[in-house]
């Protein structure tokens, strides 16, 4: 963790020192209950720690006992926050950038004003960003999302329950309407500048009871339309939206579902719209432990399978009535990869997990799975096919074949062993052949998500891109990588001058 006040770019517009002179970091005031998604990791009740060379990161406990004194795994090496804002105008690249690539490079993570945090889901949002032009690099700047939590003072302030402008947006970033939107897990979203990443402010989705909105959208390739849902705390406990083309909401419907869950992503079809009602259940008793002991470790999220699980099949654009369920083994998804429609049945992958925020349970890593979902019967059937690689999550698609039969995906991979998880490189999984390519970014060096970016017109075709970060030299960069050939390594790699915290998931601006 560098020094407070440490400047390393070329600007610097506020500081952790400043925001001590000015007062801004008291002690955490919670008060609200939220989660920022996006993990890969699984649940476990294991303390995490790391090495003191912050070369060995646990995975993230999601039920924590205190960690006397130690400092949290979350707050440490390269999962720590940053303290500057920075903008640095001169970047090396190396290798060559493609010219096709122009646009920002932008990802979200959580990093908490105040240099703490209950949980790593649980910072404020600060989106990192690289300015791409013609096969230069323009810029490199990282700011703090500027939402009514930030605004508080950073945290999440004891103004009740998450909502509306009262979010930590620290999951995604997500282009449509002609806006560049950063998401958290509930909240509204809060409209970026793609021009220098500033925040313009929030952006309503309200015409329901809920001013909640997922950081996993679904954009309709065929019509441009976005589809969503915001979950809350009390009934209706989901909501089902559409944005159209100009980003404003045109349809806000309830979805009959019996409690609050927490509900990271969801799938669409070019026909349909399919839901996860699983069971990790909003715990009213965490959050308010979480309030008074924040060191307790305590969440407001708690597994509980006795509940069941269920996937939910219903038409693209409703009516939500129509939501058809079916039973399946209690497991977790954060993230899926997507889903088609081949005749009677659904084809959705998966990045899943046998449970999450479940206490005593050791870390693992997601794995692949091909659920099928039978529509065609009066009730629905469901079948479930383990996809053998290793283990991996955030993953990205072609975009231009959401919802459609797709054949590349790309994911970032973990290694995996008792008490520890760890980030290493990229694989591409062609779905067609079975054929599995990686590329690993080599001793000390570690990425996140790999983004797709669409460059000629097949799918496949355009580059995957990550922040990669360097433990020997405390910095990161920007790698590109061929989409469809990552084994060969990167195609260029621009070089920032601080580093990036891992965090979860990014878009690439071309607005
Ligand atoms: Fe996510």
């Amino acid at each position: 963790m560098e020094a407070m006040g440490d400047v390393r770019g070329n600007d610097q517009r506020i500081t952790r020192r400043d925001l001590l002179r000015q007062g801004a970091l008291g002690g955490l005031a919670l008060g609200a209950v939220a989660a920022s998604g996006g993990a890969l990791l699984a649940a476990c009740g294991t303390s995490g720690s790391s090495t003191a060379a912050g070369r060995r990161y646990l995975s993230p406990p999601t039920t924590a006992p205190p960690d006397d004194g130690a400092t949290k795994w979350w707050l440490q090496g390269n999962f720590g926050p940053v303290h500057t804002e920075t903008t640095s105008t001169t970047l090396e690249v190396s290798g060559s950038l493609p010219t096709e690539l122009t646009g920002v490079y932008v990802r979200n993570g959580s990093n908490p004003l105040q240099g703490i945090s209950p949980h790593w889901f649980l910072g404020d949002g600060m989106v990192h960003g690289v300015r791409l032009e013609s096969g230069s690099a323009a810029w490199y700047r990282n700011r703090w999302v500027r939402t009514g939590f930030y605004d508080n003072g950073g945290g999440m302030s004891a103004t009740g329950a998450p909502g509306g402008t009262a979010t930590l947006s620290n999951v995604s970033v997500v282009q449509h309407g002609g806006m560049a939107l950063s998401l958290g897990e509930v909240g509204v979203p809060y409209r970026l500048d793609p021009t220098d990443l500033s925040t313009v402010g929030p952006v309503s989705v309200d015409g329901g009871a809920n001013s909640n909105m997922t950081a996993h959208p679904k954009i309709d390739p065929a019509t441009g339309l976005m589809h969503s849902f915001g979950y809350g705390f009390s009934q209706p406990y989901l909501e089902y939206r559409i944005h159209d083309a100009s980003g404003a909401v045109i349809s806000n419907q309830p979805v009959p579902v019996p409690r609050s869950v927490m509900m990271h992503d969801f799938a669409i079809t070019e026909h349909d719209v399919i839901f996860m009602d699983l069971p990790v259940l909003f715990d009213l008793q965490g959050a308010m432990r979480m309030v008074q002991d924040p060191a307790s470790g305590a969440l407001p999220y708690r597994w509980d399978p006795t509940v069941g699980a269920r996937i939910g099949v219903m038409p693209l654009g409703g009516p939500t009535s129509a939501i058809r369920w079916v039973d399946i083994e209690p497991c977790y998804v954060y993230h899926t990869i997507n889903a088609t429609r081949q005749g009677n049945d659904i084809v959705l992958d998966v990045c899943r997990l046998d449970s999450a925020f479940a206490p005593a349970t050791m870390p693992s890593a997601s794995t692949r799975h091909r659920w099928t979902i039978g529509t065609s019967g009066e009730r629905l059937t469901f079948s479930d096919h383990t996809i053998d690689v290793p283990p991996a999550d955030l993953p990205s698609i072609d975009p231009r074949f959401r919802g459609r039969t797709w054949r590349h995906a790309w994911l970032a991979e973990v290694t995996s062993r008792p008490g520890e998880l760890t980030f290493t490189g990229c694989q591409h999984i062609d779905m067609t052949t079975g054929r599995l390519d990686r590329w690993q970014p080599g001793p000390g060096r570690h990425a996140g998500e790999w983004l797709f970016v669409p460059g000629g017109t097949g799918e496949g075709d355009g580059w995957v891109m990550a922040f990669v970060y360097d433990h020997a030299t405390d910095r990161s960069s920007l790698v590109v990588l061929e989409a469809l050939d990552v084994a060969k390594g990167p195609v260029a790699e621009v070089h920032l001058p601080v580093r990036v915290p891992y965090g979860f998931h990014a878009s690439f601006l071309t607005i």
